[in-house]
């Protein structure tokens, strides 16, 4: 298995592939199966805000490894809107869209570290990480 795995991501089908292929890598890496529900279920609210809010990007998935432990890395990334108030898209309930306004915060609390960076008309990178127990 590559320990790198990158997922072009412009439509639904593309946010199946990247979310099957993030289990598959994290299955690799001894998740358990309800870590490898959870970090599909991450994968997908990413890759999918890249279809709904900037319409184009890509999911990299990445093997961690420190001190003898293994982890997987997600980051989504895209050359999109951006997000005026990234703290405020991190409330549970925020959404410009009509939806639920989960699936950032949901995904952070699935995940061990979670990061974002985005600047207005230039786009967003999400990273996120999870360590096999
Ligand atoms: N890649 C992105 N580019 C631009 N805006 C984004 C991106 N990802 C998220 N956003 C903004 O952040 C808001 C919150 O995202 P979040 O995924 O938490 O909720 P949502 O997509 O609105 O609803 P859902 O619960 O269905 O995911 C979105 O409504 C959107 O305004
Ligand atoms: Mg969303």
């Amino acid at each position: 298995m590559k320990d790198e795995v990158r997922v072009t991501i412009k439509s639904d089908v593309d946010v199946v592939a990247a979310r099957q292929e993030g289990r598959a890598l994290a299955a690799h890496l001894g998740f358990s199966t309800g870590d490898l529900a959870l970090i599909a279920t991450a994968i997908s609210e990413v890759a999918r805000n890249i279809v709904n809010y900037a319409k184009q990007g890509e999911i990299i998935l990445k093997v961690a490894e420190k001190d003898g432990r293994y982890g997987i890395v997600v980051v989504a990334r895209d050359q999109g809107p951006g997000i005026a108030d990234v703290a405020r898209a991190m409330q549970d309930g925020h959404s410009t869209s009509g939806g639920l306004g989960l699936g950032l915060p949901g995904s952070k609390r699935v995940m061990d570290d979670f990061d974002i960076v985005s600047e207005v008309d230039k786009g967003t990178t999400v990273t996120m990480k999870k360590w096999a127990r």
